[in-house]
């Protein structure tokens, strides 16, 4: 038995919570000017907290949802906050979290969890699997001349910072969401948007491009330059793009800002063309890349019979080790999911079925590293292409 409870936290103690997690990851507790936007950001009755004699450790969660192959959207909770007290680790305690979050996630009938972990370690054992994978990338200004076929693009209007913080959340949602694993940006998540852009320190523009149809895309940036005779680089925040015009014209216009060396982006699409942009192919380096969202079935059978899929049937048995109805063999093939009795051709656990789930690894790779065991291996073909997406899937959305 463990000598500590976990219950949901009342609002009056969600600063609490906080604080203790910004020191789990050695950062100062909040100020009375950072509460007042990171209060926003708090779902009530999504916070769990940890108690021995005192405030141990927390878990939060939020509601947004995710796009799926096919371009469904399903509902899932955006868990953050995640923290333990570096004198009470080690003993359970966010396995305990862990296990009354899942529990209380499912019991509000989303289909999944999704997070960004800050180690590699920590979310698997929990049923949670890397489900997107992104690039960075770095882009050198003196050899970045645009190709002279590069389409020209609309025109790009600026917002200062409170602009964008009235506007940006309506332009997001109007954004198509053209790759699996985008997410919404609910009330809950902008907050946490304003406080890393108030605290960043040089201004924080976002660029808007317009086009024949109105505003269709907008990149978020800044610029740093240590001294004033360093170099500068202007770190691309966010970019999203309805339209190749957007895209295009908002790459035209960041080359254009003046006394910019280097231009960084990080957490891109794997595959995102920007070095087809210019003549010299080698203006735009990668800086590496790396696992992005992390994915948890919460309800099986409903997660697998959302997403779309070509091709022929496999049968999978699941193995989940928190939430044991989940623990079933299932049918999957294009007319859908459905629990079924029949001999299953692959087994894996939940975890790896997050990692095959919006196509980041094809099933025949984790069963290559022992990951999924093939009862019948000529399976792994047709599972392969039933998983396949069309683009790389990608969220782009930190939280
Ligand atoms: C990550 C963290 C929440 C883990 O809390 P905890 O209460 O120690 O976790 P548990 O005791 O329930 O650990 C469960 C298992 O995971 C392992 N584990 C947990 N965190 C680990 C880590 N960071 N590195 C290696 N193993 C880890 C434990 O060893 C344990 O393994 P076992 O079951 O084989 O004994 C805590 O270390 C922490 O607050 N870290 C700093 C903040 C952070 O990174 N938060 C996550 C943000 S995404």
């Amino acid at each position: 038995m463990s000598d500590y409870t976990v219950r949901t936290l009342r609002p009056d103690e969600h600063r609490a919570a906080v604080d203790l997690f910004r020191s789990t990851l050695h950062v100062a507790a909040t100020t009375d000017e950072t509460w007042k936007i990171v209060e926003r950001a708090q779902q009530p009755g999504r916070t769990l907290g940890a108690f021995d004699t005192e405030l141990i450790g927390t878990a939060r969660s939020f509601d947004a949802e995710i796009t799926l192959p096919g371009g469904a959207r399903a509902g899932a909770a955006g868990v953050t906050g995640v923290g333990v007290r570096p004198d009470r680790t080690r003993r359970g305690v966010l396995t305990e979290l862990m296990r009354a979050q899942l529990t209380d996630i499912a019991s509000r009938g989303l289909p999944f969890a999704v997070l960004r972990a800050s180690e590699g370690v920590i979310y698997n054992r929990f049923g949670y699997g890397v489900t997107t994978r992104s690039r960075g990338y770095e882009i050198d200004r003196r050899r970045a001349v645009l190709r002279p076929d590069v389409p020209a693009g609309g025109q790009v209007e600026l917002w200062p910072l409170d602009t964008a913080l009235e506007r940006l959340p309506g332009l997001y949602a109007a954004l198509p969401h053209t790759r699996p694993g985008m997410m919404t940006r609910p009330p809950y998540w902008w907050p946490g948007w304003e406080r890393h852009a108030r605290e960043a320190t040089s201004p924080v523009l976002t660029a808007v491009h317009h086009g024949e149809d109105g505003p269709d895309g907008y990149v978020v940036y800044r610029v740093e330059r240590k001294h004033w005779n360093d170099p500068a680089v202007l770190e691309v925040i966010s970019l999203h793009t309805g339209t190749d015009e957007a895209f295009n014209g908002l790459w035209r216009y960041l080359l254009g800002v003046d006394l910019v060396d280097t231009l960084r982006a990080g957490e891109r699409p794997v595959d995102e063309p920007v070095e087809l942009l210019f003549t010299d192919i080698r203006a735009v380096t990668d800086t590496g890349g790396g696992d992005e969202l992390w994915l948890r079935l919460v309800d099986v059978p409903a997660a697998l019979a959302a997403r779309a899929y070509e091709g022929e049937p496999v049968v999978l048995d699941v193995v989940d080790p928190v939430l044991d109805a989940n623990s079933r063999r299932y049918h999957v093939s294009p007319d859908g999911a459905r629990r079924t009795e029949a001999a299953a051709d692959l087994r894996l656990g939940v975890d790896a079925l997050a990692m095959i789930y919006l196509g980041a690894w094809r099933p025949s790779q984790l069963a290559a590293a022992g990951r999924i065991q093939p009862a019948n291996p000529a399976a792994l073909e047709r599972a392969d292409r039933l998983f396949a997406t069309p683009v790389p899937a990608w969220c782009g959305t930190h939280f």
